[in-house]
């Protein structure tokens, strides 16, 4: 394939991966926008395959094909409610290939370069091998805490701003004695003890965040392995690498920035990290309050006797599957003339828009889907608010208790409703470690059970009255 061709064809999936991110950003046109990205992705791989600087077709065959196969094996056994840990491995992948091709472009025999361009590539390969071992260490941890093989509590080390602190700068100045040193065996050293700080370093930012901030680390990792993803188009020469790359990094960087504001946290605080250290109103003693439990019968006859009613999905109703009994009675309180409208709180489940995804399988209308603030200020006009296996989002102490790790989030004020009944398995806490006011608030009814049989029999028990 020609360069020029080349050229048109990576204009041609740089606009779709434009275009895909567009689409991505609202439901309706989600699907759509992820058609163009592999419509882009795929032109992409095409013309860097047959580009005339590849050769060695076997070995390409042969990786591709096992990555391939690694890929379809995993996609296809991955549960929907291990999509965020599959994303965040997925980051990770893409750190180490930084670091790898860092690494092995700088000893590669066959590169040559001198002056000015010798000085850039070093930087280049430098600062993408930098990037690439924070995003890798980074990404695993954040595998490990959504998964819950690592505990949600941030590790806060004394002096850990210090130890950061300290690490960037060994690593600046690393990478000064890199860019100028003269023998190679030296600058390569280098480069090998600033990728173990960089472990290091990513290792711990990523530890010292607590299970409440994990939305904004997610999307401040989706951020880096788009930076890290340019930096390797840098190092490898490859344009489209870049813009991809700056594309998925400017608009992790732009979702941070979203998921802040929707925590009402500030970037910075979330990156130095330990918030959640506080112990707040932790449940780890004896309660004493009491809950008021309801069952099926009841709430089913709460509910016929609503006008309106709001249905709030937490990440329980990911692990339960009950979107579709979910839009099941929808349908039936519509039929009966109730409003049914849903609320979804920003960080609800455990990645941007899993609540969304969820409905929008289960075919629930997207005018009856309301973000956070579009419909918190109804919420204290509303007859019955059902909460879904939500339990962090809908926690008052996040506006009560100035001590909670939670403190200061905008959550969704369920308490101000009518009557709020809580479908869950226990009395557990929810990703935060937090304990819920809510619970034990006198309008509130806990109706204990898996989300799916509990909504199976509500649906049962509507259908009968
Ligand atoms: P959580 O606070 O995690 O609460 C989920 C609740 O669902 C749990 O208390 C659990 O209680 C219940 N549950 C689990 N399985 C269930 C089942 N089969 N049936 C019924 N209930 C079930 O969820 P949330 O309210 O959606 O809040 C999200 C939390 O995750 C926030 O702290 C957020 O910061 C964090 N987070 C979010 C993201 C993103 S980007 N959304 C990423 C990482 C972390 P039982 O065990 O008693 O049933």
């Amino acid at each position: 394939m020609n360069s020029s061709l080349i050229t048109t064809a990576y204009i041609a999936s740089g606009v779709l991966f434009i275009l895909s991110l567009g689409g991505l950003s609202n439901q309706e046109t989600a699907r759509r926008g992820n058609l163009y990205g592999i419509l882009g992705m795929a032109i992409a791989l095409f013309a860097t395959i047959f580009s005339s600087e590849v050769t060695g077709y076997a070995l390409i065959v042969i990786t591709m094909g096992i990555g391939g196969a690694m890929g379809v094996a995993v996609s296809r056994k991955v549960q929907m409610t291990q999509m965020p840990e599959l994303v965040a491995i997925l980051h990770s992948f893409v750190g180490m290939a930084a670091v790898l091709v860092g690494i092995a472009g700088y000893i590669d025999p066959e590169a040559h370069f001198s002056g000015i361009e010798k000085t850039i590539h070093e930087i280049e390969v430098f600062a993408g091998v930098f990037i690439g071992a924070i995003t890798f260490t980074g990404s695993v941890v954040a595998f490990g805490k959504l998964r819950g093989t690592i505990g949600s509590k941030p590790l806060t080390l004394p002096f850990r701003h210090l130890i950061n602190l300290i690490a960037i700068l060994v690593a600046l100045w690393l990478g000064i004695l890199f860019v100028g040193a003269q023998s190679k065996g030296f600058a390569l050293l280098g480069l090998l003890v600033m990728t173990l700080i960089a472990f290091g370093l990513g290792w711990h930012m990523v530890m010292a965040i607590g299970g409440a901030d994990m939305p904004v680390v997610i999307s401040m990792l989706n951020s880096y392995s788009g930076w890290a993803a340019a930096a390797t188009g840098f190092m490898l020469g490859n344009d489209l690498l870049i813009i991809a790359g700056a594309l998925v990094g400017a608009s992790g960087a732009i979702l941070s920035t979203i998921m802040c504001r929707a925590m009402n946290r500030s970037l910075f605080n979330v990156i130095l990290g330990g918030f959640g250290t506080s112990s707040g109103t932790v449940s780890e003693g004896e309660e004493t309050r009491e809950v008021i439990a309801t069952n099926q019968q009841e709430t089913a006859t709460l509910l016929s006797e609503a006008k309106n009613v709001v249905i709030v999905p937490g990440y329980g109703m990911a692990v339960a599957q009950a979107q579709h009994p979910v839009y099941q009675l929808t349908e039936i309180l519509k039929e009966k003339g109730i409003s049914v409208r849903f609320a979804i709180h920003p960080v609800a489940g455990r990645m941007p828009g899993h609540m969304n995804v969820l409905l929008a399988e289960a075919k629930v209308p997207y005018d009856i889907v309301l973000e956070m603030d579009e419909i918190n200020q109804d919420l204290s006009d509303t007859d019955v608010i059902l909460v879904i296996g939500a339990n962090d989002i809908v926690n008052p102490s996040a506006l009560e208790d100035p001590s909670s790790p939670i403190a200061g989030m905008p959550i969704l004020e369920v308490w101000r409703a009518g009557i709020v009944v809580v479908l869950k398995r226990s009395m557990a806490t929810g990703y935060a470690g937090v304990e819920n006011p809510l619970f034990f608030k006198t309008n509130t009814r806990m109706l204990f059970g898996d989300a799916k049989e509990s909504i199976t029999g509500l649906l049962n028990s509507v259908r009968q009255l």
